[in-house]
């Protein structure tokens, strides 16, 4: 999935690795119906070859050419019938052939599809349980292309076409069992030719695979293109950006579209160059062979089923070279998925973890440092936060406030240090336990394209009507929602979008409500609401808090008054610690923090 990083690795894994992971997980638990296509493609292959070698015996038969030994060993009735007989086995092998194909093609899509939806589950399992840290590094559009297009390419290669290449095969083997037995001197002429021939097409296939892939890596530019397009629609309509965008997003497509022509070209002039080698071919091989009849060595049926197994088995060969493509792009988007698939999330429950106690009497954070990757955001940060209190984290913009949050539901894991509950260290607490004794409202609420009801009650599935209703009411939210015109039932539109600003917050603080959690993580909105929201935003706010451990990222001067501890970060470090009183009368950074910040608010209290 997120390619950069592992570059390298994608190139790494060997092809048999590749190919005997796609058996093991997806294949192998299909043997019984890979095993009927496979037999099925052997009945085609079977019929098609029975029907071409059974020209030469129609073409001597209708025309009463010179009967050659095969013809005369044929019952009396088939010699006295021709009209009947001829046409007969034909229209039996089609309709064995047709029953066959059938039975081939309904058995693949099947175990295709099945795999399709099984990797695609896969994948999305490692999505959602991935460590945040490293969703962030890759684009999402590197996801959905990966989930999209990659499983599907695996498919085409592992089952459709192996099974076409079995079969492509065995045409092959087939017509050449045909061309042997009616003339062995020119089906061996032909063998000797064939491999030149053979040699042609690999020169443009060896371009074909190039370009598939470069078209790979393209399909991804493109998704995660458009979906950033989407993403920022706003942005890109107020900067008037929409041509530029769509130059970007064209010069993508652009470079997808040069990819795929020249693999398109690669393979289509494959197939002149064979035409031409295969036409000069049929060309000597007439006149040897009109040499070998006129010498009475060949019938002319002979000779017309000769030509047609040739022409199925260079048609077949054609198949078997484009297939070459098919399986090169499976591969590729093989070692991306299972690099994708193999990436174990690192924040997991340590063995022996014991649930952590509602009742737990402190939060102590001690020497805590985090570092984004090599850029450290939090140095040695150490306070203790008792059951009950509420802890403002005050600080500039970027200082670490909403990392600090981050930590506690271990979003992400200390880089040193630890934080306790009590004495328990909490990294030896289940995440499902931990998690479960947080409640999270976020400085831009997200909310799912669903009910209102149903984004309450998130997390929280077994909550009764009236619960629900009690959330809406404690977080200020119930009137609104009533005048909305399907109430509790409205709609709230991708990612929140039919809702104002204030409303998803109420929603998501309702959210934390109905989850009723010891402690609570509130990233404070940087944007101010208007006043009338503002007012019952922070009543609803510090309702929540009440009889909860808290730990808020301040911005209102209400919340600060009221906490009992004050942590002032300034690039990651406690600068200043204590209350609002004692800060201002200290005179540093938070006093200076507090007359530009709060001033505004102050005047308007
Ligand atoms: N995913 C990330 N990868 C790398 N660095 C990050 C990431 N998220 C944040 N940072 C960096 O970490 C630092 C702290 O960011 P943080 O979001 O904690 O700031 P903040 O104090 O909450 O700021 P604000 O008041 O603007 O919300 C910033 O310098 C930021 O650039
Ligand atoms: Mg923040």
């Amino acid at each position: 999935m997120p390619p950069a990083p592992d570059a390298v690795a994608e190139t790494d894994m060997p092809a048999k690795a590749v190919i005997s992971r796609v058996w093991t997980q997806y294949l192998k638990q299909y043997r019984s119906p890979l095993l009927l296509a496979l037999i099925c493609a052997t009945v085609v292959v079977l019929a098609t070859t029975l029907v071409t070698g059974w020209l030469a015996i129609a073409v001597n038969l209708l025309f009463h050419a010179k009967l050659d030994d095969n013809t005369r060993k044929l019952p009396q009735f088939f010699r006295d019938h021709p009209l009947i007989v001829v046409p007969g086995v034909i229209v039996i092998a089609t309709l064995i052939r047709f029953a066959a194909q059938r039975g081939l093609t309904v058995s693949l899509n099947n175990i295709g599809n099945q795999m399709v939806g099984r990797i695609q589950s896969q994948l999305f399992s490692r999505l959602v349980r991935a460590d945040l840290g490293r969703l962030q590094t890759a684009h999402s559009g590197e996801y959905l292309s990966s989930v999209l297009y990659d499983a599907d390419l695996v498919r085409e290669a592992a089952s459709t076409g192996v099974v076409q290449y079995v079969q492509a095969a065995l045409t092959v083997l087939g017509s050449l069992v045909i061309m042997f037995y009616w003339d062995w001197s020119m089906a061996l002429a032909v063998l000797l030719i064939g491999p030149l021939i053979g040699a042609v097409m690999d020169r443009y296939l060896a371009a074909t695979r190039r370009a598939a892939k470069g078209a790979m890596a393209e399909t991804s530019s493109l998704s995660t293109a458009i979906m950033e397009s989407l993403d920022g629609v706003k942005i890109i309509k107020i900067s008037n950006r929409e041509t530029a965008e769509e130059a970007r997003v064209g010069s993508v497509i652009d470079r997808r579209q040069t990819h795929l022509i020249k693999g398109a070209n690669a393979r289509t002039m494959a197939a002149p160059a064979t035409e031409m080698l295969t036409g000069l071919l049929i060309a000597g091989l007439l006149a040897y062979a009109g040499w070998r009849a006129q010498s009475g060595h060949m019938t002319s049926g002979a000779l017309f089923s000769f030509m047609i197994a040739l022409g199925t088995a260079s048609q077949a060969l054609r198949q078997l070279a484009g297939l070459q493509g098919t399986f090169s792009q499976g591969m590729t988007a093989g070692r991306r998925l299972f690099i994708a698939l193999d990436i174990r999330p690192e924040i997991v429950d340590a063995p022996g973890a014991v649930a952590l106690a509602p009742d737990f009497k402190a939060v102590t954070f001690e020497h805590a440092s985090f570092a984004y990757g090599a850029a450290a955001v939090l140095r040695d940060v150490s306070f203790t936060a008792h059951a009950g209190e509420t802890v403002a984290l005050v600080g500039p913009s970027g200082s670490g406030k909403s990392t600090l949050l981050n930590l506690l539901p271990r979003f992400f894991d200390l880089s040193q240090g630890q934080i306790r509950f009590d004495d328990l260290d909490y990294r030896d607490v289940p995440l499902n336990s931990l998690r479960s004794r947080i409640a999270l409202v976020t400085q831009d609420p997200f909310l799912f394209d669903d009910t209102i009801r149903a984004n309450i009650a998130y997390g929280n599935e077994g909550a009764s009507e009236a619960e629900i209703e009690q959330a809406a009411r404690d977080a200020a939210a119930f009137d609104f929602i009533t005048a909305l015109p399907q109430g509790f039932d409205t709609r709230a539109g991708e990612a929140g979008s039919r809702l104002s600003g204030g409303q998803k917050q109420r929603i998501a603080i309702a959210r934390a409500f109905l989850k009723n959690a010891p402690l609570l993580l509130l990233d404070e909105a940087t944007s101010a609401l208007d006043t009338q929201s503002e007012i019952q935003v922070q009543a609803a706010l510090e309702r929540l808090m009440k009889n909860r451990t808290t730990f808020v990222v301040a911005h209102r001067l209400s919340t600060v008054r009221h906490a009992d501890q004050i942590l002032v970060l300034s690039e990651g470090e406690i600068v200043e610690r204590g209350t609002h009183d004692s800060l201002i009368r200290q005179g540093g950074l938070y006093a200076r923090l507090a007359e530009t910040q709060f001033e505004s608010q102050a005047r308007s209290a």
